[in-house]
């Protein structure tokens, strides 16, 4: 379980200072799919960096399994980073190492020793359904492909938190789907608490059990996800959901306009 606590964020210092989370309080319940919601600048990944301690909370605490882990710091921090797995948009694989190397890398730091980190990434490699690319490049794979690599490697100390922050966001919409239900079955097969961090709706809305709205560094709103979007309560929401049904209309104009163009060139 994931605990928030009156969690204040500033960047700067004395009159430089500027404060992007504003008293953010949540729980997040082991094994549950929970979505931060929010606009760009919103403060979504400054939130998800205080989780894994990427970024220090200027105060507040946050807990992990009842454990205030605010303060870690050295071996005690390294063991904290070692149960939360992160990825990114962007994937962040590294250039120079094979598929497998990327996925031992995590390994290799905490000192598996070699015949067991190599065990341990090709069972993930096949995991993600990648058993055959283990010798490749990261440039020799699609965009989707490299974000199954990202995944194995965030699994390879078996963390039981998984920080995913706009995981699919540089993802075309099919290839998003395959992400997400990827995550959905480490979610479920293998326990993993998910945090999904995204500003789209519709993933929020496909692999998400409960959402928090985010604006302008604060919990807006929080809940179920089906009952968040049937009912939202915030401006900021209510118009999202309004924009997103504007845009569907308009795809389905389009697609209907298609239709009838064909027809009439099959006439
Ligand atoms: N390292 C930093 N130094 C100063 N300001 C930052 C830093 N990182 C983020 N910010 C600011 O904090 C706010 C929230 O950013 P961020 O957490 O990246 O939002 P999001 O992920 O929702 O787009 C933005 O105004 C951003 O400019
Ligand atoms: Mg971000």
């Amino acid at each position: 379980m994931i605990h928030i606590e009156h969690l204040h964020k500033s960047y700067g210092s004395g009159a430089e200072a500027h404060e992007v989370l504003h008293d953010i309080n949540l729980s997040i319940d082991s094994g549950e799919v929970f979505g931060i919601l929010g606009s760009s600048g919103a403060g979504k990944s400054t939130l998800v960096r205080c989780i894994n301690l990427l970024e220090r909370p200027t105060s507040g605490n946050v807990l992990i399994d009842g454990k205030d882990i605010t303060g870690t710091t050295g071996k005690a921090l390294a063991e904290v980073r070692s149960n939360i797995g992160m990825i990114f948009q962007n994937f962040s694989l590294f250039q120079q190492r094979t598929i497998l190397r990327n996925v031992t890398f995590p390994l290799e730091l905490n000192h598996t020793p070699k015949a067991k980190r190599e065990e341990r990434a090709r069972y993930l490699l096949d995991l993600v359904g990648l058993g055959d690319f283990a010798d490749r490049y990261p440039s020799q794979l699609s965009g989707g492909q490299q974000q199954r690599v990202a995944i194995a490697r965030a699994l390879a100390n078996n963390p039981s938190i998984m920080l995913c922050d706009e995981a699919t966001s540089a993802l075309d919409s099919t290839t998003t789907a395959q992400i997400l239900d990827l995550l959905r079955r480490i979610n479920r097969e293998l326990n993993v608490t998910l945090v999904i961090i995204t500003h789209s709706l519709s993933v929020a809305r496909n692999i998400c059990d409960r959402v928090a709205m985010i604006d302008g560094g604060r919990i807006v709103e929080m809940g179920d996800t089906e009952q968040l979007f049937a009912n939202p309560q915030s401006d900021i929401l209510k118009t999202l959901i309004a924009d997103a049904a504007i845009e569907n209309h308009r795809h389905h104009d389009d697609a209907t306009e298609t239709t009838a163009t064909e027809k009439e060139q099959q006439a």
